[in-house]
């Protein structure tokens, strides 16, 4: 057994403490995976954030399974396949009004740089070429790849990789505890925060930043909601300089705040959203940028033989994600599953906030069926405590997701609200037993 996991190096993982105990999911159905050993788990985190309309659905199943036998792959560049044109009108209709060029990746990380090279590369296509540089936010998130981790904020995920990207430059993050600790859905104070975006453009001129780059919702670096018109502020300082806005909605995308796109729920429109996870329902990898129609129209001109935008990657568009893509907007569409965290998220934030007071809880915060609870660290022993809970949930019978010492929820859209108390109870209880 030991000589089995050892080849598999493991992405964002404890590799040794992993195996010693491993923990290995062998099915899903649901709300629900099972255990190797035959243990039911409450899924908690839709898988990784991805699983919105909840396990092996039968109707994206069976749109793999048709489409593996009948079209297995075509080449993305120069040539299509139908389903591809198909999911992106069908992304283009949910979209936020105006957003309705889609471009396909394979991951969160790829939609991110592609992003940004769009972003780049249209100042340029417009005569304004030396726009180069890109603004990220402190705590932000951004996949892997080196302009994703340039802009990002996780200090460990940029500590080890040298320079990365020259020309970037950060904005302050939203988070507030002193004044903000324990709101319920989005907090009142921080709108100002926006602000820091004009001492950049001071430091730099704006003449020189392409682009600004911010998660709607910080996720993975532990559930940080907008402050009340943050957003709002912040698409209005870029508009006042000619900055474009790129929301990385590849957490928030696909109902998971309340409407198909965070951009919606919370009615600011970005140039660009780069997302990926909940559009093929985690099934098949797949990512996208959907864009403002006015951004791809800057690149159609010259001589219509030439290639516009010199990107995409072998497997853009492949069948079997486009197949799944389709398949799953459908599944929302039918049930509904797209604003289904809206409906659900006051139940969901009575559920979460009610651990307020449990030892080490220092701040609960929420937004649709996204959830945080942030845990004094243990001295000395920074991200334990959150870990030991992440055991024992499972241990338990829950799947949640851990970031430092916070512990995120994110459940499949489909959700219960029995299955909710069933979640945030085994949480509660593996919160006190950490105590
Ligand atoms: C906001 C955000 N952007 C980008 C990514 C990267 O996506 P992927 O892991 O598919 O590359 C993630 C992944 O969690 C994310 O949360």
């Amino acid at each position: 057994m030991k000589t089995d996991l050892d080849a598999f190096w493991m992405p964002f993982t404890a590799n040794r403490q992993f195996k010693k105990a491993p923990r290995l999911l062998t099915r899903s159905s649901g709300m629900h995976y099972w255990t190797d050993d035959g243990r039911q788990i409450l899924d908690g985190a839709a898988g990784l954030w991805c699983v919105n309309a909840g396990h092996a659905r039968p109707k994206i199943v069976a749109a793999i399974q048709r489409q593996a036998a009948e079209l297995d792959y075509a080449p993305p560049f120069q040539m299509a396949h139908p389903q591809a044109f198909a999911l992106a009108d069908a992304l283009a209709r949910i979209a936020p009004a105006g957003m309705n060029r889609v471009f396909f990746t394979n991951s969160g990380s790829e939609a991110v740089e592609t992003a940004l090279k769009m972003a780049l590369a249209w100042h340029r296509v417009r005569g304004e070429g030396q726009r180069t540089r890109l603004i990220g936010r402190e705590r932000g998130y951004h996949g892997v790849n080196f302009g994703g981790i340039s802009v990002g904020g996780m200090v460990a995920n940029r500590k080890m990789f040298g320079t990365m990207l020259g020309g970037v430059d950060h904005i302050r993050h939203t988070h507030d505890p002193a004044r903000n600790a324990f709101s319920v859905g989005q907090p009142t104070h921080g709108a100002e925060f926006a602000d820091d975006l004009e001492r950049l453009v001071a430091l730099h001129d704006a003449s020189t930043i392409a682009a600004v780059i911010v998660e709607p919702v910080a996720g993975s670096t532990g559930v940080l909601v907008p402050p009340q018109g943050y957003l709002q502020r912040l698409r209005e300082i870029c508009d006042r300089h000619g900055i474009l806005l790129i929301f990385d909605e590849v957490i928030t995308g696909f109902g998971r705040t309340g409407q198909p796109f965070a951009a919606q729920t919370f009615g600011v429109t970005p140039d660009l959203i780069a997302c990926a996870k909940g559009l093929t329902n985690g099934a098949v990898p797949m990512g996208a940028v959907i864009a403002k129609q006015s951004i791809h129209d800057a690149f159609m001109t010259g001589p219509e033989h030439l290639i516009e935008f010199f990107h995409g990657y072998t497997y853009s568009a492949h069948p079997l994600a486009c197949a799944a893509g389709l398949a799953t907007l459908e599944t929302y569409a039918d049930e509904g599953l797209l604003t289904r965290a809206g409906e659900l998220a006051g139940y969901f934030a009575e559920a979460l906030h009610a651990l307020k007071g449990l030892p080490n809880v220092i701040d609960v915060r929420n937004c649709g069926l996204v959830g945080g609870v942030e845990l004094a660290p243990i001295a000395g022993e920074p991200t334990r405590r959150a870990f030991d809970i992440f055991l024992d949930c499972y241990e338990h019978g829950a799947l949640v997701r851990t970031t430092g010492d916070i512990v995120a929820l994110s459940p499949p859209l489909i959700i219960e609200r029995a299955q909710i108390d069933q979640l945030v109870d085994t949480l509660g209880q593996a919160i006190r037993r950490a105590a």
